[in-house]
């Protein structure tokens, strides 16, 4: 609308100048000159007055503008102050973040934190995205109605204010490209947001993982940790003897460690039968060891559980204490020939001398070997003679610890003889030997002595 003003303008001062020139030249005429000078006056009142409605509309014009700028530096006012609140948000969301990382334990809760925050941001960020599109748009608007101004440059010189407009443009132009800066910074803010969320969740993850992964292992090791000291896996506490372990499931004979009620933990030698398991108390087999032993020894056991040893009266104690046991005794000659005998058994603690005492006696005459006496027999070594024969020291007079009675049944830690046995009697009488079995001067090739619970005769 302005434009055609404008020109309208243009138009009419070059009419108005067009029209007067000639008047002058013919200035001398004086009658005519008269009437076109009071015809001019008017032309020159209707141009001023004409002029005056376009400066009119003009000043109207920027003033408009000049109000819808103030309008945009308020909007852009505001909007700095929400970049600003943005800047504060942004900052307390990463003070969130390093606490987050600090303390892992409520990473959780933080998180739901931080997520909540970049929403909030996010929705921000959108209104402010589309605050600027609008505030674009109406500057676009303005621009171009700048530019229309503009276009009467050649009035410029006759109205100084135009060049305002000019550094209006100017102004918004850069205010526009403050904004655009921004709310680039606002998308690298978000962009680092997303990232550090992502992040967030993935170490999240990588917790979460963890921690089943422990409490994984940890009901593991609660099963696994009283076991790992035993040598086969047991699942759960430690076997009170050898049948137990059987019981378990073990059917190989070997070493286990085993733990009687009120005892520490010890190795035994485990014979596995299809019957059950049998926990070895003696083994002689090649007189690699020496059975001459002192009390103490015969206490403590000794000897090597894999060859020839005594596992150890307070041993044996431990183990068959805990119920009804059978004790297997098993010999055999030089020709090969095997034999073994159970007998129900009680053996008594350190304060009664580790008696023993068979429970029920058995018709066989092969059993009589080892005495049925009800109140039980003593165990005797060469330094503590508990033995039945006032005169005499069994344990001295043969050889080794054993529940001797008189000094003639048995003694199964007598000394080892490879056949052929010495001849001399009062040497071969040290020898092991069954009564029952071979004879009293009969050098046997083996022995084992083993017990296991009652129950396992049961099954067989
Ligand atoms: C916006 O803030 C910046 C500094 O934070 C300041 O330089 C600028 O003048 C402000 N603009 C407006 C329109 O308030
Ligand atoms: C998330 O923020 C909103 C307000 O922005 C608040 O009402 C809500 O309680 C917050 N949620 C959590 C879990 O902090
Ligand atoms: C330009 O506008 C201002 C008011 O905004 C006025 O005071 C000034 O006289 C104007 N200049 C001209 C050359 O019209
Ligand atoms: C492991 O042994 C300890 C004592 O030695 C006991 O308190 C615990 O209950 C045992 N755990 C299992 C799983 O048997
Ligand atoms: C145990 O043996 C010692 C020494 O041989 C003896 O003095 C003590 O009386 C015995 N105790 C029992 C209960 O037989």
């Amino acid at each position: 609308m302005k434009v055609p003003l404008a020109n309208l303008l243009c138009i009419t001062v070059l009419a108005s100048s067009g029209s007067s020139f000639p008047l002058e030249r013919r200035g001398a005429a004086a009658g005519k000159e008269k009437r076109v000078q009071y015809a001019a006056w008017d032309d020159v009142n209707v141009l001023a007055h004409g002029l005056l409605q376009l400066g009119q509309g003009l000043k109207e014009h920027v003033d408009k503008t000049k109000g819808q700028v103030r309008d945009i530096t308020i909007k852009m006012k505001v909007f700095n102050v929400t970049v600003s609140e943005l800047g504060k948000l942004t900052q307390r969301l990463q003070e969130d973040s390093m606490a987050l990382k600090a303390k892992a334990q409520s990473l959780e809760e933080s998180e739901r934190l931080v997520l909540n925050v970049s929403t909030d941001l996010r929705e921000k960020t959108k209104e402010l995205l589309k605050d600027r599109q609008k505030d674009h748009e109406r500057m676009n608007k303005l621009e171009e109605k700048v530019d229309g101004l503009m276009q009467g440059e050649g009035l410029e010189s006759a109205n100084g204010n135009y060049s305002d407009a000019r550094v209006i443009q100017w102004m918004l132009e850069a205010q526009n490209k403050r904004i655009d800066d921004l709310v680039e910074r606002i998308k690298q803010q978000q962009e680092k947001m997303d990232k550090q969320n992502v992040r967030i969740r993935t170490l999240q993850n990588q917790i979460q993982m963890k921690n089943e992964r422990s409490s994984l292992k940890r009901k593991e090791d609660d099963v696994h940790l009283n076991a790992s000291s035993e040598q086969r896996d047991s699942p759960v506490a430690m076997a009170s003897d050898c049948h137990e372990l059987f019981l378990r499931g073990e059917t190989s004979s070997g070493l286990y460690t085993i733990q009687p009620t009120d005892s520490q933990p010890f190795e035994v030698f485990c014979e596995m039968t299809p019957e059950g398991g049998w926990t070895v108390i003696q083994r002689r087999q090649d007189g690699s060891v020496d059975f001459d032993q002192l009390w103490q020894a015969y206490q403590a056991g000794f000897g090597s559980l894999n060859g020839e040893f005594w596992l150890g009266l307070e041993k044996i104690h431990s183990v068959s204490k805990g119920g009804n046991y059978i004790l297997k005794v098993q010999f055999s000659d030089w020709r090969d020939e095997i034999q073994s005998i159970n007998y129900p058994f009680h053996l008594n603690g350190e304060e009664s001398n580790y008696s023993l005492r068979i429970l029920e006696r058995r018709a066989g005459n092969l059993e009589s070997s080892l005495s049925t006496e009800t109140s039980g027999v003593p165990f005797s070594t060469r330094d503590k003679d508990n033995d039945q024969k006032n005169d005499l020291n069994c344990a001295k007079q043969l050889s080794g610890g054993w529940w001797f009675s008189n000094c003639g049944r048995s003694n199964l830690n007598g000394r080892y003889f490879v056949t052929p046995a010495p001849k001399q009697r009062h040497q071969r009488k040290q020898g092991v030997f069954w009564k029952t079995w071979r004879g009293r001067y009969y050098p046997l090739k083996t022995t084992t002595m083993m017990i296991a619970p009652a129950e396992i005769e049961n099954k067989s």
